[in-house]
């Protein structure tokens, strides 16, 4: 679709501007790097989808908006790494390998630091109360859900209903926060934004069932990640979670046992083991069933919104290219 691709060109434009060489470079050579390693930039889209819904084209300062979203998911990003361990992000060495972990907490923080700034400069006088109200509750639930995502992996006895409060938190509300705040900044009414809002959290609970799908069932020349990672970490994924829901005794059993730290393997013996277990329990079907059906609810949803500009079609184009994504 045209639009997007000039939407996305523009929105690379603003971040490659705002990543440039800085003083201290310890501090901002790794920001550039994370910040221009690629990425689908889903968020900023959502949030010029967002404002377009009722207006015609973009403006300067929506940008600044897409900016800030990138950078808020940039941070939390290299700042899961630390927490997950994780060697690689986008196919290269994640900022806390390449550097340190003093240096990757730093550049997160001074991510997050701007995001504020950002927002301020996209915000007309009378929006910054709401993008502002509307932005804190986007951070507090990821900082929640990535409490509860780190809880887990200790924790037995995960229900599905708990997995789904966490990821919520941890990625659901920041889709939907992007297309929420494109509304506010076009001005759109309190009801229609937050429609807007449910529609980006159903997407986002899509959006993480098919990350954990493609951590165990992707391929990870795709996916920049290391293969198996959630398997080795003891993540309890959706398909971890929903094994323990499908499989016979037996196979939970075996499943608690791969999961169990004391046990001694081979990584890619466990991590195979349980590629086994989440394919003979109907997890790995179920799972990428459960992500069909919030992609369907979200369009169900995009149904009720009606709007004078593109952004609706926008949005539409997106869910689509999202569904059953390689990376
Ligand atoms: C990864 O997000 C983290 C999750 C919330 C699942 P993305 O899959 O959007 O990562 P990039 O930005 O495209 O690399
Ligand atoms: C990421 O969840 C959520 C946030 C970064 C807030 P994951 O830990 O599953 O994301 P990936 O798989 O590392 O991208
Ligand atoms: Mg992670
Ligand atoms: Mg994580
Ligand atoms: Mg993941």
């Amino acid at each position: 679709m045209q639009i997007l691709g000039q939407i996305l060109e523009q929105i690379e434009g603003r971040i490659r501007a705002y990543s440039g060489p800085r003083e201290p470079e310890g501090l901002y050579a790794p920001v550039g790097y994370i910040m221009t390693l690629g990425g689908k930039r889903i968020r900023p889209l959502l949030c010029a989808a967002g404002y377009l819904v009722d207006r015609p084209e973009l403006e300067e300062r929506v940008l600044d908006a897409c900016l800030a979203l990138e950078l808020f998911h940039n941070f939390s990003l290299v700042h899961d790494d630390i927490m997950d361990e994780a060697p690689l992000r986008r196919g290269k060495p994640t900022v806390h390998e390449r550097w340190n972990v003093p240096t990757a907490i730093l550049a997160g923080d001074v991510m997050l630091i701007d995001v504020y700034e950002q927002l301020r400069m996209a915000s007309l006088p009378g929006q910054l109360s709401a993008v502002l109200r509307c932005f804190h509750g986007v951070a507090v639930g990821v900082c929640e859900g990535q409490q509860r995502d780190m809880a887990f992996e200790q924790a037995a006895g995960v229900t599905w209903d708990a997995y789904l409060e966490m990821i919520r938190g941890k990625t659901a509300v920041l889709l939907g926060g992007s297309l929420e705040l494109g509304g506010l900044l076009a001005g759109m009414d309190h009801d229609r934004a937050v429609l807007l809002g449910r529609l980006g959290e159903a997407l986002g609970l899509a959006f993480q069932l098919e990350d954990d799908w493609l951590d165990a069932f992707g391929d990870p020349a795709l996916t920049g990640k290391q293969p198996g990672g959630d398997i080795l970490r003891g993540k309890k994924t959706a398909l971890y979670v929903m094994s323990m829901a499908m499989a016979g005794a037996e196979s939970r059993l075996e499943l608690e046992r791969w999961f169990d730290p004391g046990t001694v393997s081979e990584p890619q013996t466990r991590v195979q083991a349980v590629l086994d277990i989440f394919e003979r329990s109907g997890s790995r079907e179920a799972v990428a069933a459960r992500a069909a059906g919030y992609h369907e609810e979200a369009l169900g949803l995009l149904d009720q919104l009606d709007g004078r500009g593109p952004g609706a079609t926008l949005i539409r184009h997106l869910v689509g290219q999202l569904k059953g994504r390689k990376h």
